[in-house]
């Protein structure tokens, strides 16, 4: 699988596991499996629940974890230093590992001391804690005072992208800062493949549309996805996504759909335009 890679450390699969909304057994069975067909990269996070599930996949897998690149994130009410610190710690606790490859911000708070939490999560990666650091659902304005103000070394930036939501200004901010934007909920849910440009272009290919969705972000350089599926056939076809070759015709049509679709954005999101 393509590896995307900064300067300072990342060497990120391009394409992941999300485990959002898994738990449990589930959770593990879903991880495990993903890694016997072949995924090198999994994104978990404290809020859901699940890095203790997760961890569990990790041991039962005959894969070697210096294989697997493992992502967390910190919520947005433990951003004071002692509380990252104590999340960070309690991650690697239950995934069971002394590191993660990408420590993230999961969302920026509202009234906080921006500056102590970016020294703090650049000093956690500093004491090898975290292999590389980076931030989730921060808009471009806040990005920019993270990376030109407080000179953080960021590798990565996640953010919701798919065919229906528009990334290009974050995109461009990203590939400049040598950073890669991970998207996150990349099938938009299901209404990816629910469009009908999407269906046809997969029909054209004899594809999946879910794998035009996919390989339309994949296609984008510095772009990951990490897309969750549980079942087999879901991962594999993702996995798969690769493969697919769009045209510019493709390109055109998708280029055309409305694209201020944004399916998550909770009461404590930030000013998206911010
Ligand atoms: N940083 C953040 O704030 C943030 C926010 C949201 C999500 N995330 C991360 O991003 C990950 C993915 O996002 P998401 O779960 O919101 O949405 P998503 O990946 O766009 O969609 C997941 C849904 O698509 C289905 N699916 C997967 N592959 C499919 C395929 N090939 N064909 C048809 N259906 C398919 C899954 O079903 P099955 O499970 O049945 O296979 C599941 O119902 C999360 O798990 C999480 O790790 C991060």
């Amino acid at each position: 699988m393509q590896r995307l890679t900064t300067r300072n450390g990342l060497d990120l699969p391009c394409i992941g596991l999300g485990t959002w909304p898994m738990t449990g057994d589930a959770c593990t069975r879903a991880v495990h499996q993903a890694l016997e067909l072949g995924y090198r990269h999994i994104d978990t996070a404290t809020a859901y629940a699940n890095e203790a599930a997760v961890g569990q996949a990790l041991r039962d897998s005959s894969v070697p974890r210096e294989q697997i690149h493992l992502t967390t994130k910190v919520w947005w009410d433990r951003l004071e230093p002692k509380a990252m610190r104590q999340s960070l710690e309690d991650s690697l606790r239950a995934l069971g590992t002394e590191q993660v490859d990408l420590f993230h911000i999961h969302w920026p708070a509202k009234d906080w001391d921006l500056a102590r939490s970016i020294e703090t999560l650049v000093a956690l990666r500093d004491e090898g804690k975290a292999r590389c650091i980076g931030v989730a659902n921060f808009p471009l304005g806040l990005l920019r005072r993270v990376v030109e103000e407080l000179g953080a070394p960021l590798s990565a930036i996640q953010v919701e992208y798919h065919v229906l939501l528009d990334q290009q200004p974050l995109l461009d901010y990203a590939r400049q800062h040598d950073m890669v934007l991970t998207a996150y909920t990349p099938l938009a849910r299901g209404r990816a493949a629910e469009q009908a440009v999407i269906r046809e272009i997969a029909r054209k290919h004899g594809v999946l549309p879910s794998q035009v969705a996919l390989n339309w972000l994949l296609d984008q350089a510095g772009v990951a996805v990490i897309p969750k599926a549980s079942c087999r056939d879901n991962q594999l076809a993702n996995l798969a996504a690769l493969e697919v070759r769009l045209d510019d015709a493709d390109r055109a049509l998708i280029a055309g759909l409305p694209k201020g679709q944004r399916v998550v954005s909770p009461d404590f999101a930030p000013d998206w335009n911010s």
